[in-house]
């Protein structure tokens, strides 16, 4: 079957800047794919080429199959798309923009727009112009779920939720990929990308810096543990061992380990020196992402 996205030499120009250069990018079915990258990357250019909203410079992209170009309207007809600065009809009441939208599109059960709304405790019955910044965001999201789309394409989908309703959001979009359905979306909260997408993207000046599996990236990180031993710590030892990077030891009982990758080694030469506890942090993963934000290449 076709990749959900493909890009291929993908470039965008505006006048003489080079928004995006060249992307290859494929993003396959059935998973959360995180597009990540500092302001003006080119994540909102790329989402608006593959929403078929304008046309690349040179390059092409294909959606479910289909060419954003040549087939726009097919792949809108199947895309459930949330653009970065979602706006209603001013004077239109909630349902009253989704029904709109849904006799455009077709194929919406109503069942699912007012289950979706009472997920996100949203008002359909208040005119779009009264409503706060969240909750507007809110409806931008259930006209993109409504359909139940094949394919979810979202720039900063939880721009403006509160934590209640970010965390709600993670476990549709958790949902939605035990579906089978894909999710393309670009965020600046790292921790929500780090908690939900399995592989992510990174955009820098137009120009991809790396495609990861979210797993593979986790191995990488440098991972903290504080070992407590009831003897004095084998320190020169633990030093050796794979992977271990920093060691931070007062004299006591305990030492702090840095690790990048794997722990199994430390813990093997620590294990038969009486220990007595091991405390281990979450493996630090937007450190890591914020590499690539930066000067790595
Ligand atoms: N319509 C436009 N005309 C001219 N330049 C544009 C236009 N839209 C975007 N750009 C430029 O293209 C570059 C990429 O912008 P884009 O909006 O894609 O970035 P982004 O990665 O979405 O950033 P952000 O994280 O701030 O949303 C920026 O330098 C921006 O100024
Ligand atoms: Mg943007």
């Amino acid at each position: 079957m076709d990749a959900a996205i493909r890009t291929e030499g993908l470039s965008k120009n505006y006048r003489s800047h080079r928004a995006l250069r060249e992307l290859n990018l494929e993003v396959p079915r059935g998973v959360v794919f995180g597009y990540l990258g500092p302001n003006g990357a080119g994540k909102t250019t790329t989402i608006r080429i593959l929403a078929g909203l304008i046309s690349p410079t040179t390059g092409s992209a294909t959606v479910l199959g289909n060419d954003v170009v040549d087939r726009c309207e097919d792949v809108q007809r199947h895309l459930g798309y949330l653009p970065g600065e979602f706006v209603g009809y001013p004077d239109l009441t909630g349902a009253q923009y989704l029904r709109y939208l849904a006799n455009l599109r077709g194929g919406v059960d109503w069942s699912e727009v007012d289950r979706l709304a009472k997920r996100f405790e949203l008002d359909l019955g208040k005119r779009f112009k009264t409503l706060s910044h969240g909750n507007k965001q809110k409806l931008g999201i259930v006209q993109a779920f409504m359909h139940r789309p094949e394919l979810l394409i979202l720039d900063e989908p939880t721009s403006g939720l509160d934590p209640i309703m970010q965390r709600e959001f993670l476990a549709l979009l958790r949902e939605t990929r035990a579906d089978g359905r894909t999710v393309f979306l670009s965020s600046h909260i790292l921790s929500d990308v780090e908690a939900v997408a399995d592989t992510v993207a990174i955009l820098r000046s137009g120009e991809l810096v790396i495609t990861q599996s979210v797993e593979a990236l986790r191995q990488q990180a440098l991972r903290r543990l504080e070992l407590t031993f009831s003897d004095p710590p084998p320190v020169d030892q633990l030093k050796r061992a794979a992977g271990v990077q920093e060691i931070n030891w007062d004299g006591g009982g305990t030492v702090q380990v840095e690790v990048a990758g794997s722990t199994a080694e430390l813990l093997r030469i620590a294990a038969p020196h009486q220990i007595i506890n091991v405390v281990s942090h979450e493996a630090d993963l937007e450190a890591i992402f914020l590499d690539y934000y930066t000067a790595r290449s």
